[in-house]
C-alpha cells in the first residue's frame, strides 16, 4: 500500500463518523483532499452535511466537488472537524500548519464538539517535533518577534533553526496575510510549556501545536488503519 492509498484508507475510516445533518469542519492538506473526495461522493448520492473549509484551497476542491459550504460565521458552531496533521503523538497531541492553514485549522477545530485527525502512520512519533513547528506570525515586527520566539525556545532548552518561510522568492503568506516561521527543534518535550509561551508573544498570531482538541485518531498503515482514542 503507497502512502496516497494510507490517506485513503484512514479517509474511508473517517467517513463512518459523518451522519446526515452534521455540520463538518474540514480540513487541508491532502490526507483531508482525499477525505473531501470520498465526502463528494456520499453527497452526491443524498448524504446532507454542511463544511466549512479550513483554507482557501480546500474551498475550491469543495467547490468543484459540489460539497456545500458556509462560511464559520454562517456556523459558529460545528459538530465534527475531519484534518490530517504532520505529527501524532500517542496523547494525540498534533504538530499541524505544515500546508500553511494552521489558524484556520485551530479556529475551526476549536468549534467544533469533536476532531478526527487523519494521517498514515509515518506522521505517528513518540516525542513531536521532528516536523519544524509552523508558527504563524503578524507581518509587523515580525524581526522583533522572531527574536522573542527565539528568546522563548532558549528557556525551555529547546534549540534549532527558526526560519521565515518562503513560497519561491517571496515570504510564504497564509490565508489571513500572515507570515510563517518554521522552528526546526529536532524534539519538544513539553509541548504544553512551548504552547503557552508562543501565545504569550504578542506578534505569534497562532502556532501549530494542537492540544486537548483531537479526540479521536484514525492512522492508516499497509494492514489498515486503527483508532486511536485521547485519554481523558
Ligand atoms: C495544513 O496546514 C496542515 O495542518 C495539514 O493538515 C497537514 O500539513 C497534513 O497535511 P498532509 O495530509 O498533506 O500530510
Amino acid at each position: 500500500m503507497d502512502a496516497r492509498q494510507m490517506k485513503i484508507k484512514a479517509a474511508e475510516a473517517a467517513l463512518s463518523h459523518v451522519e446526515d445533518g452534521m455540520r463538518l469542519g474540514i480540513g487541508t492538506g491532502s490526507t483531508a483532499e482525499e477525505f473531501v473526495r470520498l465526502l463528494a461522493e456520499k453527497v452526491a448520492s443524498g448524504l446532507k452535511v454542511e463544511g466549512v473549509p479550513t483554507s482557501e484551497r480546500t474551498a475550491r476542491l469543495c467547490v468543484e466537488l459540489g460539497v456545500p459550504l458556509k462560511s464559520l460565521d454562517e456556523l459558529p458552531e460545528l459538530d465534527l472537524t475531519i484534518d490530517g496533521a504532520d505529527e501524532v503523538d500517542r496523547s494525540l497531541r498534533l504538530i499541524k500548519g505544515g500546508g500553511g492553514a494552521l489558524l484556520r485549522e485551530k479556529i475551526v477545530a476549536a468549534a467544533s464538539s469533536r476532531m478526527i485527525v487523519i494521517a498514515d502512520e509515518t506522521k505517528m512519533v513518540d516525542t513531536l517535533g521532528a516536523f519544524p513547528l509552523p508558527i504563524e506570525i503578524n507581518p509587523f515586527g515580525q524581526v522583533a518577534t522572531r527574536i522573542a520566539v527565539e528568546k522563548v525556545a532558549a528557556r525551555l532548552g529547546l534549540s534549532g533553526e527558526i526560519a521565515p518561510r518562503k513560497s519561491g522568492d517571496d515570504p510564504f503568506m497564509t490565508d489571513g496575510g500572515h507570515l510563517i516561521l518554521d522552528a526546526s527543534f529536532g524534539r519538544i518535550p513539553d509541548a504544553e510549556a512551548l504552547g503557552a509561551s508562543l501565545n504569550a508573544i504578542p506578534g505569534v498570531v497562532e502556532h501549530g501545536l494542537f492540544i486537548n482538541l483531537a479526540a479521536l485518531a484514525i492512522i492508516a498503515g499497509p494492514s489498515g488503519a486503527r483508532t486511536v482514542e485521547r485519554q481523558k
